[in-house]
């Protein structure tokens, strides 16, 4: 009998144990760059047609939608979690949460996006991967690099706004904290520099580095880090007692491009966030030899920042049954 051979059961054994583990584990389910081949095989081209079409009247978007993945991501993993409105439903946004309050933006492009998508395929991409799609397309629209974006995510359907403010990063942290704010979520420091290059597009807000600018951790002097003639103009567009809201850009040699001009500013002391300047100026990191190499080789970083995008992206998917297709991006469905 065939069923009895030793071979035989050394073939079924693996077989049952994979299924068993698919069975028990369904959240480790993998994602996939063909999950909508068949039910929506357009759903890049739309997505990045809407952000193309946003980009005519706002520079900055672009930015501002590739943050909104990462601060998905953080938060309970890549789950959509960062568009739901604060409501019946959820109590405590993230979208009110410290890091995002009066911060993150381009929610209502994601709606147009979503409104796009659901028009060709009804139910079927989730609002997480949309962040997704639409960071690569944000990204690649200026100029940075393309890259297979893995979808197949679902929506979650609550928010955490304790999470939100204690995983996101702040730009006022030691490269340590934030470092373990990385692995916290599987990403390493190579992961940090590379993703941290993002900040070679978008802007900034004076009140997340005139910390730096006057009287620097009450050391009476500005930040020794900052180059003195990129202190001299960001003294001037955030004076003391200034508006905190004024917007700067965070690559000032090349403002909307994704190149890798982030990664020579830092080698130049002009690293707008303390945050920023930390990945070159902390003394005997290991992060210093990749801002080198970022710094001198262009191919090398958009590389790396697309293989960390998709390690950022693979935080915590919620597959399979786990979640919801939102039909709203703001709202748990029958909300
Ligand atoms: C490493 C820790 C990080 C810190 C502390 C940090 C902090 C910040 C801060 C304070 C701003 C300015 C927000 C405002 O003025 O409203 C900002 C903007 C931005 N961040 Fe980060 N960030 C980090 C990592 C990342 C990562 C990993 C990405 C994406 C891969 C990213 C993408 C962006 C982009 C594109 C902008 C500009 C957004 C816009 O113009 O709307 N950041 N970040
Ligand atoms: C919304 O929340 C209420 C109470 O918090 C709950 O009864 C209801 O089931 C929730 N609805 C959905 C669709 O999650
Ligand atoms: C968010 O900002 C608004 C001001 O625009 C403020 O009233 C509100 O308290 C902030 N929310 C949180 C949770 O800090
Ligand atoms: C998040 O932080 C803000 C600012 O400290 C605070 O007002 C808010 O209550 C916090 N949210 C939660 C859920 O802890
Ligand atoms: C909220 O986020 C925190 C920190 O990321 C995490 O420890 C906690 O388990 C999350 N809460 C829920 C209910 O998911
Ligand atoms: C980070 O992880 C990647 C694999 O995703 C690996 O290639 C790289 O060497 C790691 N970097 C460090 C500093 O360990
Ligand atoms: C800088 O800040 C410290 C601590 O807050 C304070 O004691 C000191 O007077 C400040 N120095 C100046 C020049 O404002
Ligand atoms: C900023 O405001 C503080 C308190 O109102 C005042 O003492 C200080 O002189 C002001 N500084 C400048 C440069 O206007
Ligand atoms: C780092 O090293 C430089 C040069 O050795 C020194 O001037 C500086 O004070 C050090 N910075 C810190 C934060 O230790
Ligand atoms: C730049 O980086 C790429 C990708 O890592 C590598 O193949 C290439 O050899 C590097 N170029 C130089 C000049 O070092």
């Amino acid at each position: 009998m065939l069923g009895s051979t030793p071979c035989n059961s050394l073939l079924i054994t693996p077989i049952f144990t994979t299924l068993l583990i698919i069975l028990l584990y369904p959240s480790n389910a993998q994602l996939s760059s063909t999950f909508y081949s068949s039910t929506c095989p357009s759903v890049s081209s739309i997505v990045r047609s809407v952000v193309q079409q946003a980009l005519q009247s706002d520079s900055r978007i672009g930015a501002s939608l590739t943050r909104l993945h990462f601060h998905d991501c953080f938060v309970n993993g890549c789950d959509g979690s960062i568009l739901l409105d604060q409501g019946v439903n959820i109590t405590l946004s993230e979208k009110n949460a410290t890091p995002n309050n009066n911060s993150a933006r381009g929610f209502d492009v994601v709606d147009n996006i979503k409104t796009s998508v659901e028009n060709s395929c009804p139910g079927v991409v989730s609002c997480a991967d949309i962040l997704a799609l639409a960071a690569q397309a944000s990204v690649a629209l200026a100029g940075g690099p393309s890259w297979n974006v893995l979808v197949g995510r679902r929506d979650g359907v609550m928010a955490n706004q304790s999470g939100a403010n204690a995983s996101i990063p702040t730009p006022f942290e030691s490269l340590a904290i934030i470092s373990a704010k990385f692995a916290a979520v599987g990403l390493n420091i190579t992961d940090l520099v590379a993703l941290s290059g993002a900040h070679t597009f978008g802007r900034a807000q004076c009140r997340f580095f005139n910390q730096r600018l006057f009287n620097f951790s009450g050391t009476g002097s500005p930040d020794p880090t900052l180059s003195s003639t990129y202190l001299a103009t960001l003294q001037q567009n955030c004076p003391q007692n200034g508006s905190g809201t004024t917007l700067n850009n965070l690559d000032p040699s090349s403002a909307d491009a994704f190149d890798s001009n982030y990664f020579k500013n830092l080698l130049n002391n002009k690293g707008l966030l303390q945050s920023d300047q930390e990945l070159f100026s902390t003394n005997g990191s290991a992060t210093i030899s990749i801002v080198n190499n970022f710094a001198t080789n262009q191919t090398a970083f958009f590389e790396a920042f697309a293989q960390s995008m998709i390690n950022m992206g693979n935080v915590s998917p919620l597959t399979g049954n786990q979640g919801e297709i939102r039909s709203n991006c703001r709202k748990v469905n029958g909300s």
